[in-house]
C-alpha cells in the first residue's frame, strides 16, 4: 500500500492521514486514521529512515524499529470521533519523539446512509481494534515498534483504552471485526494502555456514584446547572444504589474489602490513601506555601492532616463535600428516562436508547415493590425544607428488566469482566497507567480504582494515581507520561 506522506514543518514531522483502516466501513468518514511520525525516522521520500535516532531528555534513545506507538483516540462522551489532528492533547507525543497514531471511530450516534445506527457499544472497541490489525499489516512500511502500542483516551476514551488493554484477541469481538473488513489473520493485542478518568463498568456505575456522592443529598438536572434537592423517591433510590455497592465490590474478590458501611474496609482506606498521597504530592511541589494551603484547604475544616511529609485524609464525605460535590442525578448512567449517553451507547438497531445495568433495575425494581421504601432515612441527614418540597427530577418509570442478551453485551464492554474471568479469554496489556483528577465528578473514584484493584489481582503492572486540583480531564504531570513509557519499553 502506498502511503502519501506530507512533511509539517511546525513539528518537524510526517503526517499519512486519512488511512482507512478496514475494508468494509460502515461509516467511511470515521474509521479512519492519521499517522504522525518524527522526521528523524522517515526519508524526505517517505522511505523509513533506519539510522534515524531520537534521543530524550533523560538519556533514551529509539530507532525507527523501536520507538513506542502511541494510539491516541479523541473519544468523548462515548460519542463518534474522526480522528484528531495535532491538538493540545496530543502533539507531546510527537515532541517527545514516539509514533502518534490518531484514530477515529463510530460512537452513539452514527447512522450509516439510511439511517441505521452503526455505532452502538462495542463498536468504537471494535474500530480501535481494527486499526491496531491494520498497523500490523502494515508494520514493515512503517516506522515504530508495533509490539509496543500503548493506547491512550481520556473519559469515554480512558474507558475504550481500559477495554483496548483487556480484549486483546478475544474471540467475542471477531464477528463484529469481520462484519468490517478488518484485517482477519492479524493480532490486536496491546502492550500497555493509559486510561485518563476512565468511565467504565457501566453496568455498576450507578452503584459506585451513590455510594461516593449520596451524602450530598442533592442533584442536577444537568451537569451545568444549579443544584436542586432530591425528592424523597430518589434519596430512597440513591440509599439503596449506595448500599448495594458493597456486596458488588466485595463479590468481586479483589483483595481489598469494603464495609457494609461503605466506609470502612481496606478498599475505603487504600483508595483515601490514594487522595492522601495525591495532596501529598501536590504540597511537596508547592512546599514553600504547603503550610498556608493547607490552611486554604482546610478552610475551618479538619479535613487535612500535612506533617510536611505526607498528607492524611480519611473522611470521604468531607472530601465530597468541601471539594467535589455532586455533578449527576441519581441514578447517573442508566438514566431513568434513558437520558444519559451511556443509554444511547447500549441502544439496538431498533431502539436507539436501552437500560443496560441489571443492579441498577434490580435495586429500581425493589424500590418500586416497596422494600426500599425510606432506605435513606438512616443514612442521609433529615430532609430539610428544600427538600420537602422537591419536584421529582424526571417521570418515574414503570420498573424494567434486562435481557440476558444486555446483560451479556454490557459484560463483554467491562473490562473488569476480562481481568477477572476464571478462564483466560483475552491476552491483556502487561502494564497499565491511570489517571485522574481529585475533583472528578463524572463517576466515582470506586470506579478507577476497583480497575486499578482488578488489574492488580490479573498480575498486570499498574499504576494508579490521582493528579490533585483537576477536575475531568487528562490529568497528569507534566513529563510524567513520557517517563512511563521509556520506563516500561526501555
Ligand atoms: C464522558 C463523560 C461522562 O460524564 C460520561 O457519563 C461519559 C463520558 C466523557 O467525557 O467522555
Amino acid at each position: 500500500m502506498k502511503m502519501e506522506w506530507k512533511y509539517l514543518p511546525a513539528q518537524d514531522c510526517y503526517v499519512a492521514g486519512n488511512i482507512s483502516y478496514c475494508e468494509a466501513p460502515a461509516n467511511p468518514g470515521l474509521q479512519t486514521m492519521h499517522i504522525y511520525v518524527p522526521a528523524c525516522y522517515m526519508k524526505p521520500d517517505g522511505q523509513v529512515n533506519p539510522e534515524g535516532l531520537h534521543t530524550s531528555g533523560s538519556g533514551v534513545s529509539y530507532t525507527a524499529k523501536t520507538v513506542p506507538v502511541i494510539l491516541y483516540n479523541d473519544i468523548g462522551g462515548y460519542s463518534e470521533c474522526k480522528p484528531a489532528g495535532l491538538i493540545d492533547r496530543n502533539k507531546e507525543f510527537v515532541e517527545d519523539g514516539f509514533v502518534l497514531v490518531s484514530i477515529g471511530a463510530r460512537g452513539r450516534q452514527s447512522v450509516d446512509e439510511k439511517g441505521n445506527p452503526t455505532g452502538k457499544a462495542p463498536a468504537a472497541l471494535v474500530d480501535l481494534k481494527a486499526g491496531v490489525r491494520w498497523l500490523r499489516k502494515h508494520q514493515n512500511e512503517l516506522p515504530g515498534n508495533y509490539d509496543r502500542i500503548i493506547s491512550v483516551g481520556t473519559s469515554a476514551g480512558g474507558a475504550m483504552s481500559s477495554l483496548l488493554g483487556a480484549t486483546g484477541n478475544s474471540e467475542y469481538f471477531l464477528p463484529y471485526l469481520k462484519e468490517i473488513g478488518a484485517e482477519m489473520d492479524e493480532r490486536d493485542d496491546i502492550y500497555a494502555a493509559q486510561c485518563y478518568c476512565p468511565i467504565t463498568d457501566l453496568d455498576h456505575a450507578d452503584l459506585a456514584y451513590e455510594w461516593m456522592f449520596q451524602a450530598k443529598a442533592v442533584s442536577t438536572r444537568s451537569a451545568r446547572e444549579l443544584p436542586v434537592a432530591m425528592d424523597g423517591f430518589h434519596r430512597d433510590l440513591s440509599a439503596g444504589l449506595a448500599k448495594a455497592y458493597p456486596s458488588y465490590i466485595n463479590s468481586l474478590s479483589l483483595g481489598a474489602e469494603l464495609g457494609p458501611d461503605g466506609r470502612s474496609g481496606s478498599f475505603y482506606t487504600g483508595l483515601m490513601e490514594k487522595v492522601s498521597q495525591s495532596l501529598a504530592k501536590f504540597l511537596q511541589r508547592n512546599v514553600g506555601y504547603a503550610e498556608s494551603l493547607v490552611e486554604e484547604l482546610n478552610a475551618g475544616t479538619d479535613l487535612i492532616c500535612w506533617d510536611g511529609e505526607s498528607a492524611g485524609i480519611t473522611d470521604l464525605d468531607k472530601y465530597v463535600r468541601v471539594f467535589i460535590g455532586r455533578m449527576k442525578p441519581c441514578p447517573s448512567f442508566d438514566g431513568l428516562s434513558l437520558e444519559t449517553f451511556e443509554n444511547q451507547e447500549f441502544g439496538t438497531a431498533d431502539s436507539p436508547r436501552e437500560h443496560f445495568s441489571a443492579a441498577t433495575a434490580k435495586i429500581f425494581g425493589q424500590l418500586q415493590d416497596g422494600v426500599l421504601n425510606g432506605a435513606a432515612s438512616e443514612d442521609t441527614p433529615a430532609k430539610t425544607a428544600a427538600q420537602e418540597t422537591a419536584v421529582p427530577e424526571s417521570p418515574i418509570p414503570e420498573k424494567w428488566g434486562i435481557s440476558p442478551e444486555m446483560s451479556d453485551r454490557a459484560r463483554h464492554f467491562n473490562p473488569l469482566y476480562y481481568l477477572l474471568a476464571p478462564e483466560k479469554e483475552s491476552d491483556i496489556a502487561p502494564h497499565y497507567r491511570i489517571r485522574l483528577g481529585s475533583k472528578d465528578a463524572d463517576t466515582s473514584f470506586g470506579i478507577s480504582y476497583s480497575l486499578y484493584l482488578a488489574l492488580q489481582y490479573a498480575g498486570i503492572d499498574a499504576d494508579y494515581a490521582l493528579v490533585w486540583g483537576l477536575g475531568h480531564c487528562n490529568a497528569d504531570y507534566p513529563g510524567e507520561f513520557a517517563a512511563w513509557v521509556e520506563s516500561i519499553c526501555g
